[in-house]
């Protein structure tokens, strides 16, 4: 039984304020301590140093080029109280969680992403108030935007086998091809077939080409660094499947019918686009990207599914019926087909 005066001191702390709220802000706030300690690790290299083997504070600090050994001796303290280093004997080594984060890209990228401009959109959101100048997160993370992206992959991959087994493609475009992922499991999924990718993002563009090349697709697929709507009305022969994976999004609302459109007359008569998003629910995941992506420059919003739809026709295609694809989690994808008649509704070049 409590002694009184722990009873006393329990019953003070249960009326002050709103507890359930308190024990919240200090549950979120070791979960947001948690998130930066593990992206610091990697960001001053204190992991990738341990990866190689344990060591003593001072081997670290030479490694690295930190001189307060205090410090170092301090926040690699701070490392073993979270799980991630281990210490025995004066000497430090990583734990399995250490090197999950270390040998795990999705885990290492989830770090980079949330402690950097995930949260910085809030802590940087009174100037955009303000009618401050726009974030450029698009533009200037885009690697990790792409290696985040793969956490969606195992849930696009049943919908991406189930189109090859559908259209059996001999040319597959992926718009917005991110690190290649979704491009290597459809020219996995269809032996025949060849594949471009195409991304904005240099440095997307580099990761989508080590993919392939390291899934042994090199030979088979080409990716281009550029706007997908410079291919409109190019050189490229037309494609048996368009696929468009959480790419629509940054795309003004009122230029994606014509981007649909231009992928429309990219395809061959028969051919699908298929659309996979994240779209605007009342959920925090959902909220929360919708005003990351409002606060960049370049107007892009989040869709409503039944706009999508509607924007679909509109460019001239026909749509099945939206299909939320992985379990809660705001994620949709649609299949067009481009009807064999010559297509409806505005020219790309309009
Ligand atoms: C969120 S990532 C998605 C990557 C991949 N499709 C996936 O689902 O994993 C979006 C990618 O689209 C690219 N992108 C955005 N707009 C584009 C455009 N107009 N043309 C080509 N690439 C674009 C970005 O650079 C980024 O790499």
């Amino acid at each position: 039984m409590a002694r009184p005066s722990t009873a006393r001191t329990l019953f003070t702390v249960l009326r002050a304020g709103n507890v359930r709220a308190r024990l919240r802000a200090t549950r979120d706030g070791q979960a947001a301590v948690r998130l930066n300690v593990g992206a610091a690790a990697l960001r001053t290299g204190v992991l990738d140093a341990l990866a190689g083997g344990p060591a003593a504070t001072s081997d670290l600090a030479r490694r690295l080029g930190a001189p307060a050994e205090d410090l170092l001796a301090a926040f690699l303290r701070v490392l073993v109280s979270v799980g991630l280093v281990g210490e025995d004997g004066g000497r430090w080594s990583l734990s399995a969680g250490g090197r999950a984060l270390v040998d795990d890209d999705l885990v290492r990228a989830t770090h980079e992403a949330f402690a950097g401009f995930h949260t910085g959109l809030y802590r940087e959101l009174g100037p955009l108030l303000a009618g401050g100048p726009r974030r450029r997160d698009v533009v200037e993370e885009g690697g990790v935007i792409a290696r985040v992206s793969a956490a969606f992959e195992p849930f696009v991959d049943d919908v991406l086998r189930e189109t090859v087994a559908a259209v059996a493609p001999r040319r597959v475009l992926d718009v917005g091809c991110g690190a290649g992922l979704q491009l290597a499991t459809v020219l996995e999924a269809a032996p025949g077939a060849e594949g471009v990718g195409v991304d904005a993002d240099a440095d997307a563009a580099v990761l989508a080409g080590r993919t392939l090349a390291d899934r042994g697709l090199a030979g088979r697929a080409r990716v281009l660094r550029g706007d997908v709507r410079d291919l409109a009305g190019g050189t490229e022969d037309p494609f048996d499947v368009v696929l468009l994976a959480n790419v629509v999004y940054y795309v003004p609302v009122g230029e994606r019918v014509l981007l649909l459109r231009s992928l429309a007359e990219l395809l061959t008569p028969g051919g699908v686009l298929l659309v996979v998003t994240s779209v605007a629910t009342p959920q925090l995941t959902s909220r929360h990207f919708d005003l990351l992506l409002r606060a960049q420059e370049g107007a892009m919003e989040l869709p409503d599914t039944g706009v999508l739809v509607g924007q679909l026709v509109e460019a001239g295609l026909e749509p099945a019926a939206p299909r939320r694809i992985a379990p809660g989690i705001p994620l949709v994808a649609v299949s067009a087909v481009r009807p064999v008649a010559p297509l409806q509704g505005p020219a790309a070049s309009s």
